[in-house]
């Protein structure tokens, strides 16, 4: 349990206020809090702990008083970005100075919210089928397969990926080198303990995916940003700025979270870097699936003459995030030393899923789903655009994407995409800043909103014309 939300005692010989300005303070030390965070405000952490609302302003007002926190209205309270690299030492030589924090998204918590990011059309998730293969999988389960499961995944499961990708994604792979991981970060803990050390550099897409961002930190991997453009990252950049990192984490397909594709030439240059500097390419090929125009690209797997991509991929997306169920494909020359890993790591959960989505891919439900879900996302994605176009389109342009499942809207330059994020966040909206997914900030700000969610024209309309209001007057709220 997290100790910022256990009760201070009056035990523990300090006064209350004092324990808990003394928890935050050591909280901010360890890295745990991170500049940029916010923190809980004075009222509803008083009353989560059961304490006087005076006991934790004057804790609250000392953190203030000497730097810890800054009170931002409205906007809440938040750990000041200023404390940049006197939290954690660990953390702080693992990114570059000048670089922002990694702030946490506030909108990405457990509810669903209009605009909500990485979340699938739950409303279109295949129930029937679902209960009918848990039924079948209960009773069908071999006597084998309820002793300890394989910590590399369920058998027929890493087949049936197996198959899948050379299908789909043009990737030539034995169910070896296939291993099922809790999640994408079960993923990249896996090629962290397999092929990285502590302290490793790796080229970062800037803007990217911030969670993966995150848990990299904290790991310990330090992290070069490389800009993102219309071509994607760009390898030039990488090669000039760290020519010697030993990874790089990269969303070829569809960057996350700008949409664009890498480019095919970045490709080859991306790829003879791994090569020559015996680099390993981190493929994060989270929702290839969904592409609603022009040719789905072949993954950059595909092309991996030399061995140095390790690809993943997800059910997040087509199937639903709380499965936490994802792949990681590793060349073939590593196979026995992944092999070797998993057997004394984590596993990635239990065998019934796995065997559930095994069958799912096998009898076809899979490529049905996809069939489905592509014309409804371009859809609601069309209602999305539509609602935006028509109520805030002289405040922000929609960027053309070719897949995925949100949205990217650019700004009027000088607007700030944080301030106007956090409005519509304290309004129940979840759309997240661009600049709270970049490592060096930008003037050019952008709003990202999911859209897998919008069920018609008129929720999309509803939900945009509140986000509307904000971006004509965001000190309203
Ligand atoms: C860029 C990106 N990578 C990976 C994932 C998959 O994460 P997970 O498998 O942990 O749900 C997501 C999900 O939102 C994502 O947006």
């Amino acid at each position: 349990m997290d100790l910022l939300h256990l009760k201070p005692s009056r035990e523990q010989g300090a006064p209350i206020y004092l324990q808990l300005y003394r928890r935050y303070q050591e909280a901010i030390a360890s890295g745990r809090l991170q500049p940029g965070d916010r923190v809980p405000s004075v009222r509803s952490l008083a009353s989560e702990l059961g304490l006087a609302r005076g006991t934790v302003e004057v804790a609250y007002q000392m953190l203030v008083g000497e730097g810890y926190f800054v009170a931002r209205g409205a906007a809440g309270t938040v750990v000041s970005p200023r404390l940049g690299n006197l939290v954690d030492p660990g953390r702080a030589k693992a990114s570059a100075p000048s670089h922002a924090p990694s702030p946490r998204p506030r909108a990405l918590d457990h509810r669903m919210l209009p605009f909500q990011l990485g979340v699938p059309a739950l409303d279109a998730f295949p129930r029937k089928t679902w209960t009918r293969l848990a039924g079948r999988t209960v009773r069908t389960l071999e006597t084998v397969a309820m002793t300890h499961p394989d910590p590399a995944g369920y058998d027929p499961l890493r087949r049936a990926i197996a198959t899948y990708l050379g299908i789909s994604r043009g990737i030539a792979c034995a169910p070896e080198q296939v291993f099922v991981t809790a999640g994408y970060r079960g993923a990249l803990e896996l090629v962290r303990r397999t092929l990285l050390q502590a302290g490793d550099l790796g080229w970062y897409e800037d803007p990217g995916y911030i969670f993966a961002r995150q848990f990299l930190e904290r790991a310990g991997m330090r992290l070069a940003p490389v800009p993102v453009d219309e071509e994607g990252l760009d390898v030039r950049i990488g090669l000039q700025r760290a020519a010697d990192a030993r990874f790089a984490v990269v969303t070829p397909t569809h960057q996350s979270p700008t949409g664009v594709a890498l480019s095919l030439p970045r490709r080859l240059e991306l790829l003879e870097w791994a090569h020559r500097r015996r680099a390993w390419i981190i493929e994060d090929d989270y929702d290839s699936e969904f592409r609603y125009h022009g040719r789905p690209l072949p993954a950059l797997k595909s092309l991996d003459r030399n061995g140095r991509v390790l690809y993943t991929g997800t059910f997040s997306k087509v199937l639903f995030p709380g499965l936490r169920l994802a792949y990681l494909v590793v060349p073939a020359s590593q196979a026995d030393k992944f092999r070797d890993m998993v057997d004394h790591l984590p596993d990635p959960g239990s065998v019934l899923p796995q065997a559930m989505v095994a069958d799912f891919m096998e009898q076809g439900h899979f490529a049905r789903h996809l069939r489905k879900m592509r014309p409804l996302y371009a859809a609601r994605r069309g209602y999305l655009a539509d609602a935006l176009a028509e109520l805030a389109g002289g405040r922000l342009h929609v960027q053309q994407q070719a897949g995925g499942i949100h949205i990217l809207a650019r700004l009027l330059p000088r607007q700030s995409d944080r301030k106007l994020a956090m409005a519509a966040q304290d309004e129940g909206l979840a759309v997240q800043a661009l600049n709270d997914w970049r490592m060096r900030k930008s003037p050019q700000g952008g709003l990202l909103m999911g859209f897998a969610n919008f069920a018609t024209a008129g929720e999309a309309a509803a939900a945009v014309g509140r986000l509307a209001a904000i971006l004509e007057n965001p000190g309203r709220t």
